[in-house]
């Protein structure tokens, strides 16, 4: 680089327990104030934060990730109680879930107040809120004292950071802060639940489930009901849900099964691509990998099968590490559709371009026996 450019630097700020993450929280949180773009750690994913209020600064968020206005941010705040210097109006229910699940993986979808810029929102009449749980991300909200609008810390269409170094990858240079506190929890971006409409819907399945909310919501409807019976004019209430999303840049193959089933479509799958010549990937569970001995295949683990929490904290890490080997397939399957697993399938798709391939178990059964 020549002497004398003055191409920005991302200042790196390491944050965890004592004395020094409070400095660094305060001087993450000065930036946000003056208009500053500020990565930042939360339970889900990391966030690119900036002041909410602040047109400019909600501005630089488009303009580091490459992202269309069309896909409307969420906006992070320290304190359930906070709510209505965002949300124009909340229902009963609203406070109901915050009570439940703030500080926490979800996000409500609540009419917008005028103290939210119209960009923040892609220019609709709602807004998305939520409280996060980690201690980094409640610390510098508060800290700012103002609400953080704040997507994941990753350029458009790329997979979600659930790492710093994620987040150096995409957008070094862009931003102006990053506050490092390890690896995100949970690993995938938090539930999005539109309270505007009647029943409401999720429109993004996430770690607070979809039978956990209708614990207290019975009627809510779940993502795959909402575009079944999605009108044209209702897709526009739902914007930023584009198929391409989360996705490597290595094709990738998902099978929409689990068990025998899927293992036998995996491996017929990579046994062809090996013959070609390709040089093939797969992201498995721990209990699998011996059961795929044998093959020339690049493996990542994604954990026990039986532990969907751990699958959905390792899939983004999980996706990238393969990505970055040139690998010419991925190829992975789903852990069903319930509970966490709902979150997964959503992101696996997403991330193969909305295409999965079925497998029919009844036939791969008949075959093998
Ligand atoms: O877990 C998360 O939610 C992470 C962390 C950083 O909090 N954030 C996140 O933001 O995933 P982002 O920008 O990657 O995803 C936001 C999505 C939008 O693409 C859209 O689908 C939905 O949330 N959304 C936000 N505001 C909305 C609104 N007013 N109406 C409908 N959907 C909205
Ligand atoms: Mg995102």
């Amino acid at each position: 680089m020549p002497i004398g450019d003055t191409q920005r630097r991302t200042l790196v700020l390491r944050v965890g327990k004592g004395q020094e993450t409070g400095d660094a929280i305060e001087r993450a949180a000065e930036l946000l104030r003056q208009g500053g773009l500020v990565a930042f750690p939360t339970e889900t994913v990391y966030g690119l934060g900036a002041d909410a209020t602040n047109m400019a600064a909600v501005e630089g968020i488009f303009r580091a990730k490459e992202r269309p206005h069309s896909d409307p941010l969420i906006v992070h705040l320290a304190d359930a109680s906070e709510l209505l210097t965002v949300a124009a109006e909340a229902p009963p229910a609203a406070w109901e879930l915050a009570g439940r699940c703030w500080p926490g993986p979800l996000t409500l979808i609540l009419p917008r107040s005028e103290a939210i810029p119209a960009v923040v929102a892609a220019g609709g009449p709602t807004v998305g809120v939520r409280v996060p749980s980690h201690p980094v991300a409640r610390g510098l909200i508060r800290a700012a004292g103002v609400p953080v609008a704040a997507p994941s810390a990753n350029r458009f269409t790329h997979t979600s950071p659930t790492t710093a170094e994620h987040v150096l990858a995409d957008l070094d240079g862009r931003i102006d802060c990053l506050l490092d506190g390890g690896p995100c929890a949970v690993g995938v971006e938090s539930t999005v639940l539109d309270l505007t409409v009647e029943p409401p819907r999720v429109l993004r399945p996430g770690a607070v489930t979809l039978e956990a909310l209708r614990e207290l919501l019975p009627g809510i409807l779940g993502p795959a009901e909402a575009s079944a019976t999605t009108s044209r004019a209702d897709m526009a209430r739902a914007p930023g849900q584009m198929e391409r999303h989360y996705a490597p840049q290595t094709r990738l193959v998902i099978f929409d099964a689990q068990g025998e089933a899927a293992l036998a479509a995996l491996r017929a799958e990579a046994e062809g691509a090996v013959n070609r010549g390709e040089r093939v990937g797969a992201l498995l569970a721990d209990e699998e990998v011996d059961m795929l001995g044998g093959l020339a295949l690049t493996v990542e683990r994604l954990g026990s099968q039986r532990d969907l929490a751990e699958v959905s904290r390792r899939l983004y890490a999980a996706l990238r590490a393969l990505d970055a080997q040139g690998l010419d397939v991925i190829l992975a399957h789903t852990f069903g559709t319930e509970g966490l697993g709902l979150a997964i399938w959503d992101r696996l798709r997403r991330a193969a371009g909305g295409e999965m391939r079925q497998v029919d178990a009844a036939a791969q059964a008949d075959s093998h026996g």
